[in-house]
Order: C-alpha cells, then structure tokens, then sequence
C-alpha cells in the first residue's frame, strides 16, 4: 500500500460523525494531504453527482459513512465503492450505524475497510472491529508498538505477527471482547434480516406520527411507504425550543431522547442549526411506546407553547 503525499485527495462527506473527520484532519495536517467533502441534497441523500465530480486520479481514499447518525441517510455504499475503485481509489466504510441495523457483506460492498463499534451493536464499550481486504492489511505496518503484536524482538529492531495480531499491540480487552462476541451471537441468532425488517416498520409508523405534527422541522429523508430507504432514527427541531428543553420534559415521562450536535457539527453548521432532538428506535422498541413518545412529544411542546403565550 502506498502512503499518502502532499495534494493526494481524501473523499469525506459534510454529514460524517467527528471521528471520521478528525483523524483525517489529523492525517492532512500530517501529510498535506487535500480533504474533499460531498454535499448531502435538499432531500437529505447523498449526492452522488457531486461525488462523481469530485473524484480524479487525485482521489486516493473515500472514506465515508454508511448510514447517517443524524440524518439517517444511507449511502449508496456498493455505488460509492464502484466509482471509487474505478479511479484507483480505495474505500473505507464507517459502518458504525449500518451494522448494527443491517445484514451487511462485505465482500458485495467491495469495501476495502469497515469499520463499526460495539456499543451500538448491544456489545460493551472500548471496543470496536476493523474489518480489512486481506492483501491490504498485510501491506500496513503496524500503528502500535508492545507486546504480543511481534514476531522476533532485539535489542535494535523487531519483525512483526502476521494478521491480526500485528495490530493487535498489549494485554487486549478480552472481557470486552468476549461481550462482543455474545452480543453478535444475539444478532445473529435473531437475524439482522429480521430486525432490519422490523426496523422499517417501526420507522414507517415513527415518521406517519411525526410528519403531521407542524412544529416540527424534520431532518433527512423520508422512508418509503414500507419505511426502507433511511434509518429508525428521527432527528428534528421545534421553533424557539431549545432540544435540551424538550429531552428534559420528555425525561420526565420516562422518555430518552439525545440531543446535541450528535458529533456532527459540521452538518448543523451545514443546516444552519446548532443542535437538534434525535429519537432512536432499535430492536427492542415498540409500536406501543412510538405512541407514548409522540403523545408526551405533543403536549410538551404544547406546555412550552402555553408558556410563550
Ligand atoms: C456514524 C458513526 N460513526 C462513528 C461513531 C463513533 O463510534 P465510537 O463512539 O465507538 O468511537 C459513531 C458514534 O456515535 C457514529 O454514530
């Protein structure tokens, strides 16, 4: 593999979470290499006309999210990795919210890194995966030095473990690691097939609940009739309500909502919002509470209102 230079281009996109931002600035500032970002459409999608023109033989990495934790959109990843590959670009895949959600190959993506996390997968935190083409990881040199990640120390120099050890420096995390396992054999055992099925529906009926409300302001796409096409989460804003207000009432009903920049500052930069109230549905919620979440969603902001008068 070859290393990046000055003016070699690095494909982001404006709606990425910070930590496929930062260490790519950090990347830049050390490299000089030059960072492009693809714009998301009025619509909330990824604009893959933007994407085309953005890419050149400059292009040596596309590094983008696979489903938006904000907005919910999810990038057309197979396409991505297509257009890239055929510039001589390699593609990582920031998959943190698509794997836990979603049946995903890797090989079908043709991605040449993945990346996810185990906290939002129902697994512990501190520990996440890297997923790698083999030919590619080989050719990387390891980017920590310690124990067990060796092949032959002296006093001078060392030779390196194959895979995966070599990047698998000091005393791992073996609890967490085994939580992980047994929060994949969860999945697995229910079937990602199902619970992507189930996500859509809880979705569909999120989004017929939310969409009537007139104070809100909604953010990404909308689903499909089948609710297929985004993500089981819902980010949005009330008029002249801060989204802190709005989490610390719904809390009072026993309702947890996120709100913040959601580590995506740059994309409420983008539309013109400092922070914004995000719903989150995963496998264990139910058509019952969506109810319950927008019944205590309207008469909040109805008490706000009440106030304002
Ligand atoms: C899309 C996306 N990428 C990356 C991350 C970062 O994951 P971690 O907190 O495990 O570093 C998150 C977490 O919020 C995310 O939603």
């Amino acid at each position: 593999m070859t290393e990046l230079k000055s003016g070699d281009e690095i494909i982001l996109t404006t709606m990425e979470h910070h930590s496929n931002l930062v260490p790519w600035h950090l990347v830049a500032e050390r490299t000089g290499a030059v960072l492009k970002h693809v714009r998301v459409t009025e619509a909330g999608e990824f604009d893959l006309e933007h994407f085309k023109s953005l890419l050149s033989d400059k292009t040596k990495l596309v590094s983008v999210v696979h489903v938006s934790n904000m907005l919910g959109t999810v990038v057309p990843a197979t396409e991505v990795a297509r257009l890239a590959h055929a510039q001589g670009a390699k593609v990582l895949l920031d998959a943190c919210q698509s794997v836990p959600h979603l049946p995903i190959d890797v090989q079908a993506l043709d991605c040449d890194w993945l990346v996810a996390s185990g906290h939002k997968m129902c697994g512990p935190t501190g520990i996440g995966f890297l997923y790698g083409k083999l030919e590619l990881l080989r050719s990387m040199p390891p980017f920590l030095g310690g124990g067990s990640m060796i092949q032959d120390v002296f006093l001078d120099h060392s030779t390196y473990a194959d895979l995966p050890e070599r990047f698998e420096a000091g005393t791992p995390a073996i609890a967490e690691a085994i939580a992980l396992g047994a929060a994949i054999d969860y999945l697995n055992n229910i079937g990602m097939d199902r619970i992507h099925a189930y996500e859509q529906e809880l979705t569909a009926y999120l989004f017929e609940q939310l969409n009537p409300i007139p104070e809100l302001t909604l953010y990404g796409p909308q689903p499909k009739a089948d609710g297929s096409g985004r993500a089981a989460i819902a980010a949005f804003t009330v008029q002249d309500l801060h989204p802190n207000d709005l989490a610390t009432l719904l809390d009072q009903s026993g309702i947890a909502i996120r709100t913040g920049h959601h580590c995506t500052q740059p994309l409420h930069h983008e539309l013109g919002i400092s922070g914004s109230a995000r719903a989150s549905l995963y496998l264990y919620n139910t058509l019952e509470e969506i109810d319950i979440f927008v019944q205590e969603l309207k008469s909040t902001i109805a008490f706000f209102r009440g106030l304002m008068d």
